[in-house]
This record gives structure tokens, C-alpha cells and sequence, in this order.
């Protein structure tokens, strides 16, 4: 997960001259900044350079990213009648920059390529709070006062997402990850009204593609048996649990990604090394398990530790 990220120096080079955003419109840029991480580490996937917010973009809400802040939304929603009012857009034109960088990638790599967006409910959170809270209490105040016009919002999302899902696929994308990064703060009877539900239409809608879709929530420690019910290839699970006990909860048919904890990558080699072979230990001969971070890199990781990481990973199944 954020794979390039802030963390390397070439990323920060190439940021020392041009806006995020910027990044992500240029095809020839985004697609250089995906290539970064492969090419440092050896990675065995590579993850599209982009962010799940360029469908409120599409949507003219007014985004920008500022530092040490994160994404602003300008003109979040406030009432019903704002839903009303965005704009009717065409996806494969508004996003065709990331159709382009797709087709330029795919010559170029030789590990498969991730594409991504985020989950309707977590969109919907960002152009209500219009960024980044810590408790989304305007959002959750919406869904519980007003949920029709939240449901009204949640599938207007749905519908732009599964066109932006199948332009990605077009494009040749290998898999397919979504990323509900607010599910955390739902309860589980609102989780699986306002979120589940709606990742299921998209898987749903994306199965013609047979493409793989894996599905990550933060909260996935809690909801994954929700989450398999509705038939994901992989779950990424958050790194709030133990792996091997979620996985007797999970259908062998579901892989599993995951789940060290981010912050670990701030400890010493020795630790370091320590924490990564006791969660592959634990997951020993499950056919379905992808090694992964719990969630997002830091930007101050340092580069050693995420090469001592990859390392630790490839030479553990390599030796086995
Ligand atoms: O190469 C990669 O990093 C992978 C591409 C990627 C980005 N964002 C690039 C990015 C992916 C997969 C994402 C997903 C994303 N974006 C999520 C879901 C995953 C998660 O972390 O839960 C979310 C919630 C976003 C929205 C977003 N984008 C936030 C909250 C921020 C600020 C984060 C911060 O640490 O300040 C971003 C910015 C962002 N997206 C950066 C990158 C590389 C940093 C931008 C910069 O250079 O300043």
C-alpha cells in the first residue's frame, strides 16, 4: 500500500517540481512514479500511481492537496439538494488520463499491474467532510438523520465507480483493489447497510471483467466474515488482528492480504526481520495468503527497512 508514496527521494524529487495532482493528470509522470517502487525493491505487483479521490475531482468539488494536511474537498456536500446539483459527467472521458497511464505501464512491467478506487462509502465520507476527520460526524449524522439521500449519494458514487472499474480493466489492469478506508468508524449494522451493500454492487458489476477484485476496509479484522459473504477473490485485512485466526473464519477459496502493522517498519533490522518471519510463519502452506502492510507506508519510512521487508519476504518463500 502506497507504494511509492513520500517516502522514496526520487518521488520527492519529482513532487519538488510538480503538484500531486499534477502527478497523477501527467500519464508519463504517474506512470514513471508506479514504475519507482518496482524498480528500487523488486516488488512482485505494482499498484497504479493515482488516488481514489479523482472521482470528486471528476465531480468538480474543488480537490487539492495541501501538505502535512492531506486532501481538501472546496465545495463539500452539505444538503440533499448539493447531491442534486454535481455535475453529470462521462468517466472515460474526465479520467481518460488514467486510461493512459494504464496503456503506457503495461509495456513496460513485468509483475502485474493493480488497479484501484476507493468504496462508494468512503468517497461519499470525503465530499461530506470535504478531507480528512477523525470521527466523520457529519457523515455519520447524514446517514443516520437523512439515509435515503445518503443511499441517493452512495449509488451515484457506485454508478461513476463501476465505470471507472471497467476503464482501468480496459485499459489492462491485472486485479483490482478497493479501498474502504472509513468503514472503520460504522458500526456493524451500518457497515453493512451503507458500505457492504454497495461493495457488493461492484463486485457484482465488475464480474464480467473476471479480473480478481481483492477488498480492503479499514475495519477489516472485524467485518471480515461480512466481507467474504459477498464473494471478494482476497480480503486485506487491517493489522489489528492475528492473520491465522481470521483465516479460519474465511473461506479457503478467499485469499487473504495482509497485515503487518506500518509502524513496525520503524523498528531495528532485528525486529524488524522478527515481526515479518512470525507473520509468515503463521500463515505457512495457506496457498492463499499475499503478504502485505496492515495499511498505508509512512512517508518517513526509511528506504532500508522497506528493502530489509521485500527481502525478508521473497528470500522466506524462496527457502520454504
Ligand atoms: O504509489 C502509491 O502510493 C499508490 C497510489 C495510491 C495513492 N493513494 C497515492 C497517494 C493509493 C493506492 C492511494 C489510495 C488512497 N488515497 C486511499 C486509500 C488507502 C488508505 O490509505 O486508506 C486514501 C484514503 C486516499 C486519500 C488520500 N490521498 C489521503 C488521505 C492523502 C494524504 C495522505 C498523507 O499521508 O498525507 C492522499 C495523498 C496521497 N495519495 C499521496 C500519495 C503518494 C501523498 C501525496 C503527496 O505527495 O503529498
Amino acid at each position: 500500500m502506497r507504494q511509492a508514496g513520500r517516502y522514496m527521494p526520487e518521488f520527492r524529487k519529482i513532487r519538488a517540481k510538480h503538484s500531486f495532482l499534477e502527478v497523477c493528470h501527467d500519464p508519463e509522470l504517474a506512470a514513471e512514479v508506479t514504475l519507482l517502487p518496482v524498480r528500487a525493491f523488486n516488488m512482485d505487483a505494482a499498484i497504479l500511481f493515482s488516488d481514489i479521490l479523482v472521482i470528486p475531482e471528476a465531480l468538480q468539488v474543488g480537490l487539492r492537496f495541501e501538505d502535512k494536511i492531506g486532501p481538501i474537498i472546496e465545495r463539500p456536500l452539505q444538503t440533499p439538494a448539493d447531491i442534486q446539483s454535481l455535475p453529470v459527467i462521462d468517466i472515460k472521458k474526465s479520467l481518460a488520463f488514467v486510461e493512459k497511464t494504464i496503456k503506457l505501464l503495461i509495456p513496460r512491467l513485468k509483475v502485474p499491474l493493480i488497479g484501484f478506487c476507493g468504496a462508494p462509502f468512503t468517497i461519499a465520507s470525503y465530499m461530506i467532510e470535504g478531507g480528512s476527520s477523525r470521527d466523520l460526524k457529519k457523515t455519520k449524522q447524514w446517514l443516520l438523520k437523512d439515509p435515503e439521500s445518503f443511499h441517493r449519494l452512495l449509488q451515484l458514487i457506485t454508478d461513476y465507480t463501476l465505470d471507472y472499474m471497467h476503464l482501468q480493466a480496459n485499459a489492462g489492469i491485472h486485479a483490482f483493489q478497493v479501498f474502504d478506508s472509513w468503514a472503520n468508524v460504522l458500526g456493524h449494522v451500518q457497515f453493512r447497510e451503507f458500505s457492504l451493500q454497495y461493495l457488493h454492487r461492484l463486485i457484482q458489476g465488475f464480474k464480467s471483467t473476471k479480473l480478481p477484485i481483492i477488498l480492503f476496509c479499514r475495519g477489516s479484522s472485524v467485518f471480515a466474515s461480512q466481507m467474504a459473504e459477498i464473494g471478494p477473490a482476497a480480503i486485506s485485512v487491517d493489522w489489528n488482528a492475528d492473520l491465522a485466526t481470521i483465516r479460519t473464519r474465511i473461506p479457503a477459496t478467499i485469499a487473504l492480504q495482509g497485515n503487518l502493522d506500518p509502524d513496525i517498519l520503524y523498528a531495528p533490522r532485528k525486529l524488524l526481520k522478527k515481526e515479518i518471519n512470525h507473520l509468515l510463519k503463521s500463515m505457512q502452506g495457506d496457498p492463499g495468503y499475499i503478504f502485505n502492510l496492515g495499511h498505508g507506508i509512512h512517508p518517513d519510512i526509511p528506504m532500508d527497512s522497506v528493502k530489509t521487508l521485500v527481502e525478508t519476504v521473497q528470500n522466506f518463500q524462496t527457502t520454504q
